[in-house]
């Protein structure tokens, strides 16, 4: 094997999953819209975001706090910064789990600027006595901090300075119901349709010098499970691929060749997704398979299973989820190549 390959199978990883390699994420970051009119898709969404921010700026007044909610990949990290572009203020980022003690949300809150944005990514998993600071700075941009400890103990009142919360989560049923409620706008977010994902891969290819056929555009479009972020992650695998070939212009052929290479099959189905059905229409005797023993066969976290593979394999009506269990549909088995189950199911 030449070193060049072996350079493509490091690359090999999961297509869905986090991003490991530095390099990596580094091309994302570059790949991010930056203002409204370059996010593509999720058309009612900025239109109600466009109003909201619209409304802020003729009363010279910050926006209401914002909740984005959806599949990993769709895009709240970065309508987070360009809410903050829009708004032409300063932006702090954090996230549920980094946060751990009242104080460390205590000291962000009371360092922030006028106007500026505050980021919490994950913010579901923020715990119970840091949502406490929260809803007081939400409501009053107040804070009340406890000095001292014992007897001696007593609480004082710090003034906020106005911002915009602008809080992520996969699904937003995971955030508490009272800090839900005291977001202004909650954006869901949707998997985008292929003509969507199209144009966003021929924006990245142009911002990453590759030479992309539309043919190839909307056939890596057709095969990323409507989520730019792995869009762009097969542009860059194949990309990789045609240099390591040389071929200097991209059409469908040369992607093809590449997708298929790298494990994707023709709906966009990796290891995993495949693994999942393959679990589901084959080894579990075709009976309903619980969420965590679905995962453990995978080798995956529940909540990954959950998050990232299940949204796209629910959409394209390959998955169904019943009280009992995930069964395949027919679907799933006809695209597994096995004969469908007895029961006629979807
Ligand atoms: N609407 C869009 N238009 C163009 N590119 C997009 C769009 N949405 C997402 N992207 C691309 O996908 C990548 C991932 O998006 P982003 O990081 O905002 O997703 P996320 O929803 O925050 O994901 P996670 O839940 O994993 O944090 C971005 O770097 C960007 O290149
Ligand atoms: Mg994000």
């Amino acid at each position: 094997m030449s070193r060049r390959e072996i350079d493509l199978e490091r690359l090999n990883t999961s297509l869905v999953g986090p991003l490991a390699d530095e390099g990596e994420r580094n091309a994302e970051v570059s790949l991010r819209p930056m203002t409204l009119k370059d996010f593509i898709g999720q058309a009612e969404l900025v239109r109600h975001l466009e109003i909201v921010l619209g409304s802020a700026r003729a009363r010279h007044q910050s926006a209401d706090h914002l909740l984005f909610a959806g599949p990993p990949g769709l895009g709240k990290t970065s309508l987070a910064s360009i809410v903050a572009a829009e708004m032409g203020s300063g932006i702090r980022i954090t996230s549920g789990p980094v946060l751990s003690r009242p104080g460390d949300l205590a000291a962000l809150l009371t360092d922030l600027q006028d106007g500026d944005v505050l980021f919490i990514d994950e913010i579901h998993r923020l715990s119970r006595s840091l949502e406490e600071v929260l809803y007081p700075a939400l409501e009053d941009r107040r804070l009340d901090v406890l000095i001292g400890r014992g007897p001696s103990a007593r609480s004082i009142r710090l003034d906020l300075p106005n911002f915009t919360l602008v809080g992520a989560t996969t699904r937003t049923g995971l955030v508490a119901a009272p800090l839900r409620d005291r977001f202004g706008f909650i954006g869901q977010l949707d998997l985008y349709d292929p003509a969507e994902l199209s144009v966003i891969v021929t924006r990245s290819a142009r911002l990453l010098g590759i030479e992309l056929r539309e043919d190839a555009a909307q056939t890596i479009a057709s095969r990323s499970r409507g989520t730019p972020r792995i869009a762009n992650r097969l542009l860059r695998r194949v990309r990789d691929f045609a240099a390591v070939h040389d071929h200097e212009r991209i059409d469908k052929v040369v992607a093809i060749e590449a997708l298929v290479l790298f494990g994707v099959d023709n709906y966009g189905l990796d290891k995993i997704d495949r693994r999942i059905l393959q679990l589901l229409c084959d080894q579990f005797s075709r009976q309903p398979v619980g969420l965590t023993t679905l995962a453990h066969a995978c080798g995956e976290e529940p909540t990954t299973i959950e998050d990232a593979y299940e949204p796209f394999l629910l959409r394209e009506g390959l998955l169904i989820r019943t009280p009992r269990g995930r069964i395949a549909t027919e679907k799933a088995y006809r695209h597994m190549g096995l004969a469908p189950r007895g029961g006629g199911l979807a």
